[in-house]
C-alpha cells in the first residue's frame, strides 16, 4: 500500500525564530508566511508488509530536482514519522520516500514543504489503516512537531501561526509572484536549528517576542487595509531585526554577503524612486526573497533587469534561473 502527499514551501514575513521550548518546537513569538505554491515535495509512504514493531527506512523518490538528504536529514525525517506511529499506534515495516519539485539553488529549505507533506501522507495513510481522519489543523500541529516552519504549509496562502497552533488567514493579496535574488546557495554555516538557539544570548533577544508582535498586528492591518507600501516596510524592518539577532548572538553569527547588501540596496533605491516594489525578506541565509502583486508583471520586469545588470542572479519558478 502507497499514500503520496504534497505540499508547498512558505516564505515568512513576520519571522519565527527563537523556541520557548525545543520539544515540540514551541515559538518564542508568532508569525505570519505566504505559501509558495510553485514550491513543492512530494512523499509517499510504503506500508511494504504488516509488523507488530515498527520499522522505516528512507529512499528517495524518483523525478522531481536533484537532491540529497544528508544522514542527519534522514534520521530527523524517519523520527517524525516514527514519532506519529507511535502516538497513533501504527506499526509496520515502511519505506519513506520522498522528492522535492523545486532546485535546492532556490535559496529555500524544503524541511518546510517536505515535512508537510510527510504528515499529510501519514495522515492519508491514518484514514486509511484506522479510519481516523485528521483536520489541517491537526495535520499543522502534528508537522510544527517535525519543524517549525512546517505547519504554516498546511494552509493554501496566507497563514498565521500563534501559541495555539497554525491557521489560514485571508488577506486581499492573493496570487503573489514569489522571486528570489540567489546569493549562494551552498550549505548554511548555522542551521536554523542552531539559530533558534543562539538568538536567545543576544540581549537584542529581550523585547524580540513584543516586537514580531506588534510589527504581525501593523502587517495584518497593512494587508487588509491593501496598504502595500507600509507592509513592505515592516517586513523590511522584520527581516534586519532577525538578522540584527544573529549579528549579536554569543558567539555572533551572519549570513548577509556583499552581494546580499548589493541586492537590498538596489531593492531600496527601487522602492524610493518608484514608490512601489516587492515585498522583501530574507531567511536564515543569504538569499534575498522577493513578492510581487499580480499586477506588479511590468514593475518586476524592470527590476529583475536592474538586478541583472549589477551581476545578481535571480531565480522564479517560472522564469529562468
Ligand atoms: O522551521 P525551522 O526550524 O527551519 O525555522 C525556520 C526559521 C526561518 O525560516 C528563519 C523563519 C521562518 O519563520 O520560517
Amino acid at each position: 500500500m502507497k499514500f503520496e502527499a504534497s505540499a508547498p514551501s512558505n516564505i515568512a514575513l513576520i519571522k519565527y525564530m527563537g523556541k520557548t521550548q525545543a520539544i515540540g518546537n514551541k515559538p518564542a513569538n508568532p508569525s505570519l508566511s505566504y505559501t509558495l505554491k510553485g514550491l513543492q515535495s512530494v512523499v509517499v509512504v510504503e506500508l511494504v508488509q504488516s509488523t507488530s514493531s515498527l520499522i522505516s527506512s528512507w529512499k528517495k523518490l524518483e523525478g522531481g530536482e536533484p537532491f540529497e538528504l544528508s544522514q542527519k536529514g534522514q534520521q530527523r525525517f524517519l523520527k517524525h514519522f516514527n514519532t506519529l506511529c507511535e502516538k497513533y499506534g501504527v506499526s509496520g515495516e515502511f519505506v519513506v520516500h520522498s522528492r522535492n519539485d523545486f532546485p535546492a539553488a532556490c535559496g529555500l529549505a524544503s524541511s518546510a514543504s517536505s515535512f508537510a507533506a510527510l504528515t499529510r501522507a501519514f495522515g492519508l495513510m491514518l484514514r486509511e489503516l484506522k479510519g481516523t481522519t485528521l483536520n489541517e489543523e491537526v495535520l499543522s500541529q502534528l508537522s510544527q512537531q517535525g519543524s517549525g516552519s512546517s505547519c504554516r504549509s498546511l494552509f493554501p496562502e496566507w497563514s498565521v501561526w500563534e501559541d495555539q497552533g497554525a491557521k489560514g488567514i485571508e488577506f486581499p493579496y492573493q496570487n503573489l509572484i514569489h522571486d528570489a535574488v540567489i546569493v549562494d546557495n551552498k550549505e548554511k554555516k548555522v542551521s536554523s536549528s542552531e539559530a533558534h538557539t543562539r538568538v536567545t544570548t543576544s540581549l537584542n533577544f529581550n523585547g524580540r517576542a513584543e516586537r514580531a508582535k506588534m510589527r504581525l498586528n501593523n502587517l495584518t492591518h497593512a494587508l487588509r487595509n491593501e496598504n502595500w507600501k507600509e507592509a513592505f516596510e515592516i517586513c523590511w524592518a522584520e527581516f534586519w531585526d532577525m538578522h540584527s539577532l544573529f549579528e549579536t548572538s554569543k558567539p555572533s553569527f551572519g549570513y548577509m554577503t556583499e552581494k546580499s547588501l548589493l541586492a537590498l540596496e538596489i531593492l531600496k533605491n527601487h522602492w524610493e524612486l518608484e514608490e512601489d516594489g516587492p515585498l522583501v525578506t530574507m531567511d536564515a541565509g543569504p538569499n534575498v526573497h522577493l513578492l510581487y502583486r499580480p499586477d506588479q508583471e511590468i514593475l518586476k520586469v524592470r527590476l529583475d533587469q536592474k538586478l541583472r545588470s549589477r551581476g545578481l542572479k535571480l531565480w522564479s519558478p517560472v522564469g529562468e534561473a
